[in-house]
């Protein structure tokens, strides 16, 4: 039942200023944010590599209101991927991008955020690693796949993110399990209406295991996007069963979510990368994490009354 309240709470801008200025809200937001500024974000990345766990890095910014917004979210993307380069960090980190904080929400954002992703892209090339463009709320579907189109283009390892929860999901892994294509399969983190959702956690579920059937058994590079064991255990199996070597799928995890079982994964010769927001724009991140899991917000609870 909370859920969803903390889902309409991630966008109500009251509840946004009244828990950005609790004190108390800091050490919980360090467990799943990797800090607010680069320097932060990058060691984050070296720990995790030195345990054997790539990253994807996800420059913290939604809902921009106006272009020069965008541009400026677009920058920080530049100057993290100059300095993954700088820092030898490419071959083991790359990076996730939210079209909304490019601008896509705009008029005329769709191009905007096209062009914006396609800089970021060239300057991911650059430094020989790749971007992946997270699936946000269902109206942005198919701006998001027709942008991931355009940029396979020139850059045809561009990753997307397919969201199990939307009946169309089934119909887009199909399209999207071919030769080269990188796609991060979750269950999916917003409040969607039954028309176009799957709403049981049940029926969510299987329609994973159907989308990750078709990914793994297709052309393409599955990324599994999922800390649920049996979701885990399953894509083993389906690797097995499809004859896949470790270097042709991978598993990833949230930041700060089960770290056991990433480094178990990890130590087990798996492919695994864990997605690392850092930002000082990180209230709806963190709001759709306390959504998900009873646990986390207990967690969060706890620090108010632990002081
Ligand atoms: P779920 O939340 O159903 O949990 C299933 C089981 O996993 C639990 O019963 C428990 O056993 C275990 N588990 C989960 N959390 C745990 C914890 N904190 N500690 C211990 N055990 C835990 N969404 C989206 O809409 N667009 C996107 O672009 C992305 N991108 C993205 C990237 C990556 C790398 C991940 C992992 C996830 C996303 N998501 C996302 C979020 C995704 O849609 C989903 O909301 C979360 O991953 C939670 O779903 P799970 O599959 O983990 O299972």
């Amino acid at each position: 039942m909370l859920g969803p309240a903390l889902l309409a709470a991630s966008r109500s801008d009251r509840i946004r200023r009244l828990v950005s200025g609790a004190s108390v809200t800091r050490p919980v937001v360090d467990r799943f944010i990797a800090g607010d500024g680069l320097p932060e974000a990058l060691a984050a990345v070296r720990t995790l590599i030195a345990q054997g766990v790539e990253a994807t890095l996800d420059h913290l910014g939604e809902d921009v209101t106006d272009a020069a917004q965008a541009h400026r979210n677009r920058d920080a993307y530049l100057r993290l991927l100059e300095a993954l380069g700088r820092e030898g960090l490419g071959g083991h980190a790359e990076v996730s991008v939210k079209l909304s904080a490019f601008g896509q929400g705009l008029p005329d954002g769709h191009d905007l955020a096209l062009a914006g992703a396609r800089r970021v892209c060239e300057a991911a090339a650059a430094i020989g690693t790749t971007v992946t463009l997270d699936m946000e709320d269902h109206t942005t579907v198919d701006s998001t796949l027709a942008i991931l189109a355009e940029l396979r283009r020139d850059h045809p390892r561009t990753g997307a993110v397919l969201q199990a929860y939307l009946r169309r999901t089934e119909d887009d892994a199909r399209a999207l399990a071919v030769e080269g294509s990188r796609v991060r399969l979750v269950k999916g983190a917003y409040k969607e209406p039954a028309s176009v959702a799957y709403q049981s956690r049940r029926d969510v579920n299987l329609a994973y295991a159907r989308c990750l059937r078709i990914l793994m058994a297709g052309d393409g590079y599955p990324m599994i996007g999922s800390h649920d064991p049996r979701m885990i255990e399953l894509a083993v199996r389906l690797a097995d069963g499809y004859g896949r070597s470790s270097g042709t799928y991978e598993f990833q995890m949230l930041y700060g979510i089960r770290d056991a079982e990433q480094r178990r994964l990890a130590a087990e010769g798996r492919r695994i990368r864990a997605y690392v927001p850092y930002g000082a724009d990180w209230y709806g991140y963190f709001m759709r994490r306390l959504a998900e899991r009873p646990a986390n917000l207990a967690f969060f609870l706890r620090s108010f009354t632990t002081r």
